[in-house]
């Protein structure tokens, strides 16, 4: 069977890039990374995916007066690679109707605590400060609303009483690497099937 084309769009270091690049290589796997999209030109995560022999594309917002002409642009590339599926991996710009207009249903997200909990920029912290005993990863289909969508699956991780920022952050890291290659294949085989807010996984 074909696989799916995914895009990825990155702005930091592309650790999660990595995870679903990885699976992707693994027989069997229903997925393959096409191209991935930076809006940043130092995103570390252009580089994994050159070394890995991925088109690799720095789309500057600077460059457009608009966020829709920026997405515009992401679009037209997105569609030129022929992606079925975006996934964000650490892409830190918030999306327009514009782009999930052509990709209804087909953006994903993944986020570091437990939506609805701690949703925005810094949910391993404000999970900690917050005091709460148990955090971790969340995918969700992306909706105009920051973090918002319908969700996918989840991985809690325990908070412990010594954990730092960085502990837990590294911890909840790791669950993110397995849970998100997890929901592309789910994703790849047509399992996944979106009622209003809910997201059954077909057997
Ligand atoms: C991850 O913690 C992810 O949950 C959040 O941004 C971070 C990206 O890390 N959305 P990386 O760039 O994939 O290493």
């Amino acid at each position: 069977m074909a696989k799916i084309k995914i895009g990825v769009l990155a702005s930091g270091r592309g650790s999660n890039l990595q995870a679903i690049i990885d699976a992707c290589g693994k027989k069997n796997s229903a997925a393959e990374v096409a191209v991935v999209i930076s809006d940043r030109a130092d995103s570390y995560a252009l580089i994994r995916a050159k070394t890995r022999g991925i088109k690799a594309v720095f789309i500057d917002p600077a460059s457009y007066a608009s966020r829709k002409l920026h997405e515009k642009a992401i679009v037209k590339l997105l569609q030129q690679n022929k992606a079925d599926l975006v996934c964000l991996a650490g892409y830190m710009r918030l999306l327009t109707g514009f782009i999930i207009g052509k990709f209804k249903n087909r953006i994903l997200n993944i986020h570091p605590a437990l939506l609805p909990a701690f949703p925005g920029a810094h949910g391993q912290k404000d999970a900690l400060n917050y005091g709460v005993k148990v955090s971790g990863c969340t995918v969700h289909f992306v909706v105009e609303k920051m973090d918002f969508g319908p969700i996918i699956a989840q991985v809690p991780v325990l908070v412990a009483e010594n954990d730092s920022v960085e502990t837990l952050a590294g911890r909840i890291l790791k669950q993110e690497h397995k849970l998100y290659p997890k929901v592309i294949e789910l994703f790849a085989k047509g399992k996944l099937q979106v009622k209003g807010r809910r997201v059954n996984i077909k057997n």
